[in-house]
């Protein structure tokens, strides 16, 4: 579904900043995968990420999608089928936009109907049984600001905007670190029911250890622009917070401090 080839993204090159942020990173993932990418500060997370979307271009190795190689797709093309979410929960929604306007948006997103479209009444019922399943009450404050929100609520707005139109893949880049604990879960709660809802094949970075291997079905770990292992299956389920910073230390890799929270 998603299959990556030796990818590699290095910046700088050549000078004595050169930093191989992706070497030759290959993997291959199968549809409605839900695959939780953990690893130390600058391990390539965020590149992996961008690669994928379109963000950043690789120096050589390709993306494909769906049988269809888009390494030379822009990324407002990609952006018709994946979905992206950001730790900053003022990057997915327009804050000068009601609730209402900023789903219309992401619900007329491959269409070539523009924003100027007057939301249709049918429309407003859809974003309204999805705002509900969010359980915030946003279905009551349809044409609010959505400056007026909260980080929490905002993210759980974005995540909806990115998924009101299933797209063909999630990328999520701690994408509920900036929240406080608690809104934290709630918005993982919601990632959770609304990725099983449409199966959506998810790729997540968290730095949360324990995040990663209760949330979805594959954790893969990165270090120095590579992928040192994926996780899945039995040896998944039984593998435990001590085991893995043993076997990432072993494999050279760095956890941060936040990584053990
Ligand atoms: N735009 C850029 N210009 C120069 N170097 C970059 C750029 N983006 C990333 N890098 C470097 O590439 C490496 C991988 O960065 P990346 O952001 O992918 O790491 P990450 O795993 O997401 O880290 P974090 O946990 O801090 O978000 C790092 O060494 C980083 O400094
Ligand atoms: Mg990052």
């Amino acid at each position: 579904m998603l299959t990556i080839k030796n990818a590699r993204v290095t910046f700088h090159s050549g000078t004595i900043n050169e930093r191989k942020a992706l070497d030759n990173v290959s993997a291959n993932f199968s549809k409605g995968d839900f695959i939780t990418v953990i690893g130390s500060n600058g391990a390539g997370k965020s590149t992996l990420l961008n690669a994928v979307s379109g963000a950043r271009e690789l120096d050589s190795g390709s993306v494909w999608l769906d049988g269809q190689d888009i390494t030379q797709k822009r990324e407002h093309y990609r952006a018709r089928v994946i979905g992206r979410l950001f730790q900053d929960p003022m990057k997915g929604t327009a804050p000068n936009m009601t609730i209402e306007e900023n789903l219309a948006l992401a619900y007329g997103r491959g269409q070539r109907r523009g924003m100027s479209a007057s939301i249709k009444k049918a429309d407003r019922l859809v974003f309204a049984e999805a705002l509900s399943k969010l359980g915030l009450g946003l279905e009551e404050r349809m044409k609010s600001k959505v400056g007026l929100l909260s980080g929490g609520q905002r993210q759980a707005l974005a995540l909806l905007m990115a998924t009101i139109v299933p797209p063909k893949l999630l990328l999520l880049d701690e994408h509920t670190a900036a929240l406080d604990p608690k809104t934290s879960l709630q918005v993982m709660d919601i990632t959770n029911a609304i990725v099983g809802e449409h199966s959506v094949t998810t790729l997540m970075v968290t730095h949360n250890v324990k995040d990663a291997l209760q949330t979805g079905n594959k954790t893969l770990l990165m270090s120095n622009g590579r992928i040192m292992m994926i996780l899945e299956g039995e040896r998944r389920k039984s593998m435990t917070l001590e085991k893995l910073l043993e076997l990432y230390s072993l494999e050279g890799g760095e956890f941060s401090d936040k990584m053990l929270l």
